[in-house]
């Protein structure tokens, strides 16, 4: 039920400018400073045993849908996904040798763009590549983005073979209407055929993404389309607010900004979702997930075992993430490092033989401490600064700072403070951006401009 009271308070905030914490220090503080030769001797500083987790990154799709905000571009043709896959396949072998031994691996994730437009032939080189580089742990999860209008019985067989275990649809929303509005026509039998054949060749683990505050949605819309994801029963669903960015991303004034929900709108469509969401069982975890509760994620976020990294929410607890392809990021205790956004320079570097870093960020222990304060926050919208600061062998006094920052929204009611015990309250759950934001010491100092912070 949403009281005046609770929409006041989200609309106060709901405009402020908050980035989205999947890093922090996040990703408009990174700098040149981090180059190939900072990251090789990272990567050559890796611990041998514990596993990492790789990201790879496939900037291309057949179309570019109006709303899109992710790093891609149109490829009418398989040509330039053949060659990017070529890349992928020498970025893999210049980043083994920087190690310098073939480490254990526990999660890999693609994502894009959209890795599933990759040929079949290709998807597998640079599997047997990265099997050849890496020790793939049994029962390592393997995931990949789909768009469910480039899934093929051929391909669905392949990623099973490959040992892909879980699947993530971009579903978005199943309305004609909608669907028109944002340039993205998916009836709904195109996403039945594509759950039906990843099924059917053996990946059983099932990911939907819905977004809300799309031209045209209402209440009764996005509830239809919750109801319609639910009859598929994928175990996790991810629920996107809309990040309408115009000035950045140039394709999205083909949006009609008319036929945009407001604010207040925003706010009821993500409730009645998540409400819809709740009536079939779904349980929710940290801003924009659901998850059945059988399904890996949901048992996380009970045990407090949820992070938090630039794919979003996740149950991958790798402390290193190695990323390949434009525009990738990858992590590690040393710090961030970020390969060149542009596809063509990120080719011509792995061809001459130069990991392709563009720029990133060393962390100090503050950066640290303050990166898992957050995490915790925006995974389980409680901290006990006490313990995470033992843990970095300091105490609440290293981030005294954050309490004034948080007194305001402390008396909005978004967050309950006991001692040096914070928890995000149900008012403050949807703004927790805001929370972890008291511990951000870099956002005061920048004029970066993030999404709105519903
Ligand atoms: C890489 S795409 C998923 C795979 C595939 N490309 C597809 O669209 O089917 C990642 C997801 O990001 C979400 N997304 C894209 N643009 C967005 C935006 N501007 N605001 C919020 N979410 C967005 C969509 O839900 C999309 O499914
Ligand atoms: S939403 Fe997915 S398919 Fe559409 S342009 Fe973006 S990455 Fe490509």
């Amino acid at each position: 039920m949403v009281t005046p009271m609770s929409n006041t308070i989200e609309l106060k905030y709901a405009t402020r400018s908050v980035p989205r914490y999947t890093s922090y220090p996040t990703a408009p503080h990174f700098g040149d400073d981090v180059d190939a030769t900072v990251y090789a001797g990272w990567l050559a500083a890796l611990p041998a045993s514990a596993p990492v987790s790789l990201y790879l990154h496939v900037p291309y799709c057949r179309a570019i849908c109006h709303y899109c905000g992710c790093h891609t571009k149109a490829a009418l043709k398989d040509e330039p996904v053949i060659d990017y896959a070529e890349g992928l396949v020498a970025e893999i072998d210049l980043v083994r040798a920087a190690i310098g031994r073939r480490l254990p691996v526990g999660h890999v994730h693609w994502g894009g763009g959209t890795p599933s437009l990759l040929p079949v032939p290709s998807f597998e080189a640079v599997v047997a590549k990265l099997r050849e580089a890496f020790d793939f742990r049994p029962g390592a999860e393997h995931a990949m983005e789909l768009d469910p209008r480039t899934v093929t019985p051929e391909l669905a067989v392949a990623l099973a073979k490959a040992g892909v275990t879980r699947a993530s649809l971009g579903v978005q929303d199943f309305d004609a209407t909608v669907q028109q509005a944002i340039g993205r026509i998916q009836p709904i039998e195109t996403v039945a055929a594509a759950v039906a054949m990843l099924r059917e060749a053996g990946i059983a683990a099932i990911n939907f993404d819905l977004m809300y505050g799309l031209p045209h949605q209402s209440a009764a819309t996005i509830r239809r389309t919750v109801e319609l994801a639910h009859e598929f029963a994928p175990s996790r669903i991810a629920l996107f607010g809309y990040a309408h960015v115009p000035w950045f991303k140039k394709h999205q004034r083909l949006i009609d900004e008319a036929a945009l929900p407001g604010a207040t709108e925003r706010i009821a469509l993500e409730r009645t979702a998540r409400d819809v969401l709740a009536e079939f069982g779904y349980e929710p975890i940290g801003l924009d997930h659901f998850a059945l509760p059988q399904d890996d994620m949901a048992k996380a976020a009970k045990s407090g075992d949820l992070h938090r990294n630039f794919q979003g929410y996740t149950t991958d607890a790798c402390a290193t993430l190695i990323g390949f392809g434009a525009s990738s990021i990858g992590q590690s205790a040393a710090g961030f490092a970020q390969n060149d956004p542009d596809i063509g320079r990120w080719r011509r570097a792995v061809e001459a033989g130069r990991l392709p870093i563009a720029k990133g960020k060393a962390l100090d222990d503050d950066d640290r401490l303050r990166a898992a304060i957050i995490e915790r926050i925006m995974c389980d919208y409680a901290v006990d600064l006490d313990a995470v600061c033992a843990e970095h062998g300091t105490d609440a006094g290293a981030v005294a700072d954050a309490f004034a920052r948080l007194e305001e929204p402390a008396r909005d009611g978004l967050v309950t403070i006991d001692g040096h015990r914070l928890t995000v309250t149900d008012l403050g759950r949807p703004l927790v951006r805001i929370v972890a934001a008291a511990f951000d010491v870099y956002l005061a100092r920048t004029a970066a401009r993030h999404s709105v912070a519903v």
